[in-house]
């Protein structure tokens, strides 16, 4: 198999790819998806998963499964953090066992980060999330699945709508797809949830009709309710008509527009039915693909130990 000769031993961020990781990692999950032969891979992976997750979680253990890696998912609500142990015990714990990566969600921002600074023995950790922080192998099969779809990035106007302050995914997308040759990355949603500061090469409009303008990928992201208080969620109603996107908002989209979201999906709310189950939507499409790219992320992780 060709591969990219790599350094890092964990996957935390997009940013901790070099332009030949990507490259590799892309190509890799499209070839996989085609029907490439995968890795046979003797080793042990541990979901540790201290938030909720239907896709990411089972997305992982697919992938693990299909290169013929043993996969233990760690009941928290049975597990030993729940008496006290620290995370870095448990990750020296899970290593001591023959654990050799890490699968990571975690809810408090630069987790996965901190603890691979401190982690003291040898463990591969993959970021499935960190609160707000970084979600990479989200944005990796994003990429994936318009590859795959035969969307061009290189040139691609990109619109990114919603709740784009809490949203690991949109960091992860802002940082990776500049990189892929996207022209252009517009984003939209209410005030209190669009941070001040943007990622060079990211442009804020003010409302839904002109960031989906000529658009080649629409990516809708979900209100993170669980990262905000209470008496700051917006009314779903009149959030739905400001910032849902339906079958209107296409006609303005270039025409070969696709449409993208993450999962999970409210329907009512961040995104229409119509647009949901429609022939623009890839939502299906990512989570299928997601399992090839974190394939590839597993061979590309494992091939740094030689
Ligand atoms: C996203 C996440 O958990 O960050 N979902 C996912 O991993 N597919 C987005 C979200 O929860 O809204």
């Amino acid at each position: 198999m060709a591969m990219a000769e790599v350094s890092a031993r964990h996957l935390l961020e997009i940013a901790g790819l070099d332009d030949r990781d990507l490259g590799w990692l892309l190509d890799r999950a499209c070839a996989l998806s085609a029907g490439a032969q995968p890795a046979v891979l003797d080793r042990t992976v541990v979901n540790l998963f201290f938030e909720p997750s239907t896709r990411t979680r089972v997305s992982f253990e697919l992938a693990a499964s299909r290169l013929g890696m043993r996969v233990i998912n760690v009941e928290l609500e049975r597990s030993s953090s729940v008496k006290g142990e620290s995370l870095e015990d448990t990750a020296a714990t899970l290593a001591a066992m023959g654990a050799h990566a890490l699968i990571l969600r975690h809810p408090e921002t630069g987790r996965c980060h901190r603890l691979a600074a401190e982690l003291a023995v040898d463990l591969h950790l993959l970021n499935a999330g960190d609160g707000s922080g970084h979600h990479p192998s989200q944005a990796l099969l994003d990429a994936a699945t318009l590859v795959a779809s035969g969307i061009r990035l290189e040139g691609a106007r990109i619109a990114v709508i919603g709740d784009l302050l809490h949203s690991r995914v949109a960091r992860s997308v802002m940082a990776l797809f500049p990189r892929l040759g996207a022209a252009e990355i517009r984003v939209a949603g209410p005030a209190q949830l669009v941070p001040d500061s943007l990622p060079a090469g990211v442009s804020r409009v003010d409302t839904l009709d002109e960031v989906v303008q000529a658009a080649d990928v629409i990516m809708m992201l979900r209100i993170q309710h669980e990262r905000m208080d209470r008496h700051a969620w917006p009314d779903v109603a009149s959030y739905h008509a400001q910032w849902g996107l339906q079958e209107r908002h296409l006609d303005l989209a270039g025409s070969g527009c696709r449409v993208l979201h993450p999962g999970p999906i409210n329907r009512g709310v961040e995104i229409s039915n119509a647009v949901a189950d429609g022939s623009r939507s890839l939502i299906l499409e990512q989570v299928r693909m997601g399992v090839f790219a974190r394939m590839a992320i597993f061979e590309w992780l494992f091939a740094a130990d030689g």
